[in-house]
């Protein structure tokens, strides 16, 4: 099937490992990566880390004494390539010192023709670039680096195939991103990720469930579905399929464990799909739901394909007969026209729906987005404005909301000792709140029972029992 990468490839790509391990191994060689944007960039990074590890470098996390050093890029604002390329230039004297060093830059960003002319002409110690869609051929451009090839700017087709079989690092050993789905059909007006990522094509499911069974086999305790919209998920597949029957199928899989999804969109979400999650206590705890505007004339312009009543018919029943799910979602703010009253809307829909937590974004222009060029852009302090406001009313709801669960027993999954706080650890209920106990064992990667003693904006408080 051409949606798939095949065996002779996947083959090709060994062969490079081979070859690579025979002048790597040995040497004491170091890999960095550096990760930057959403959890698909950073299951990326853990094929990348993979894949450098199967060729014989050792993993490092200090950049200062790295041999191959990578940036896995994010296109999604301004801020997250403005960042991304201040992290290339750094690396600039790293080469200086040993030309013998490999540079390589890959994710979202390097996928546009723009930034990667940037790269080729002002970077011009960067070996290689690639797009997400040729994960799998990294070995063979460490190889060609290795000896010295000439530069390689690799271009992404609109539909890269998906390959099986390149195995992940993974950063965690009870947290894990499964990808169930590759990139995007909607063009949200706004957006870049069509561009960067090219068409939605979807795992089979017997790959998605046999991932999923090793991850629980081996201890795996939450998992989460990766897409940009994993409510289409396997339309596009021969054998149609879609995810309330992929979240059927895992719910036979025996084990203790939670499942997310990331992420839903609403024009896409079926009742079948609301009746798969609520049906299962693996899934029933968050749902998060990306709103990006209250206003019924903005979501238009954004291409959202639903309003607001449609939006709030999936909330209301994802809560009916499940009220303790706990709900998140996307904001938007100075989006194109979005007028004073349409920001009062948005605000509005958030006091209305009471989430738990929201992610809100000031809206970064894309070169190349229909919405980068519509006429009545908001002034940068206007949009900084707003989204100071939608903070703060989010903020009261988020500490209300928390503090309601004083006295309450969570069930969490403990993450490990709290960065500046002794013997503090920290951990996250199945809905995802950040529960923050004192205790003297260490039960990282197990669940335990906390009961709930105090509450603020951002985190719960508590002890074991
Ligand atoms: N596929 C996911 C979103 C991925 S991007 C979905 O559709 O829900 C994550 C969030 O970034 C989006 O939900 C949106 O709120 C925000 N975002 C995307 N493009 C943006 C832009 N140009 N400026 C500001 N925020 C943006
Ligand atoms: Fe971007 Fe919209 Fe696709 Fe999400 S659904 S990735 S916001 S285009
Ligand atoms: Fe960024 Fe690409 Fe994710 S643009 S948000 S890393 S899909």
């Amino acid at each position: 099937m051409g949606n798939f990468v095949d065996v002779k490839e996947l083959n090709k790509q060994n062969k490079y490992i081979q070859n690579v391990k025979l002048l790597v191994e040995g040497r004491g060689l170091k890999a960095f990566v550096y990760t930057l944007g959403c959890q698909q960039n950073e299951a990326d990074s853990e094929k990348i880390m993979g894949t450098l590890q199967k060729m014989g470098y050792i993993i490092t996390e200090n950049e200062e004494e790295a041999d191959i050093l990578m940036v896995n890029t994010c296109a999604i604002r301004d801020h997250a390539e403005k960042r991304a390329l201040s992290i290339v230039g750094r690396f600039k004297h790293y080469k200086a010192k040993n030309p013998d060093i490999i540079i390589g830059v890959c994710g979202c960003m390097s996928a546009q023709e723009h930034q990667r002319e940037k790269l080729k002409h002002s970077y011009h110690y960067v070996d290689f670039t690639f797009g997400t869609g040729a994960l799998h051929r990294l070995p063979e451009f460490v190889y060609n680096a290795l000896n010295k090839k000439k530069r390689y700017f690799d271009i992404d087709s609109d539909t890269p195939a998906i390959a099986e079989g390149v195995d992940p690092l993974r950063a965690s050993s009870y947290r894990a991103w499964v990808s169930i789905m590759y990139g995007c059909n909607n063009f949200c007006t706004y957006c870049i990720v069509p561009y960067v990522r090219g068409r939605e094509r979807s795992r089979k499911m017997e790959d998605i469930l046999s991932e999923i069974k090793d991850l629980v086999n081996k201890g795996y305790k939450d998992i989460t579905l990766l897409g940009q919209n994993v409510n289409s998920y396997g339309k596009d597949l021969e054998e149609k399929t879609n995810i309330a029957a992929l979240l059927n199928e895992i719910s036979k899989i025996e084990g203790e464990f939670w499942i997310h999804l990331m992420t839903s969109h609403p024009k896409d979400a079926s009742d079948e799909m609301i009746e798969a999650i609520k049906s299962s206590p693996r899934t029933s705890g968050h749902f998060h739901l990306p709103l990006q505007s209250g206003s019924d004339e903005i979501l238009k312009k954004m291409n959202r394909h639903y309003d607001l009543e449609k939006y709030l018919s999936i909330i209301e029943k994802l809560r009916k007969d499940n009220e303790k799910i706990t709900l998140t979602t996307d904001i938007i703010v100075g989006f194109p026209n979005e007028s004073e009253e349409d920001f009062q809307k948005t605000l509005e829909v958030i006091k209305r729906v009471k989430y738990d937590s929201i992610f809100s974004f000031i809206y970064s222009p894309r070169k190349g987005t229909p919405a980068a060029s519509m006429d009545n852009q908001i002034p940068e302090s206007e949009k900084h404005r707003r989204y100071d406001i939608l903070c703060d009313v989010q903020n009261d709801i988020s500490r209300e909301i928390n503090e309601s669960y004083i006295g309450t027993v969570q069930k969490v999954l403990v993450d490990g000792k709290s960065k500046n706080n002794e013997g503090v650890y920290t951990s996250r209920t199945q809905g995802n709140k950040i529960v923050h106990f004192e205790c003297e064992n260490d039960y990282t990667g197990t669940f335990k029972n906390v009961k709930i003693t105090r509450a603020d904006t951002f985190a719960l408080y508590g002890e074991i029992i």
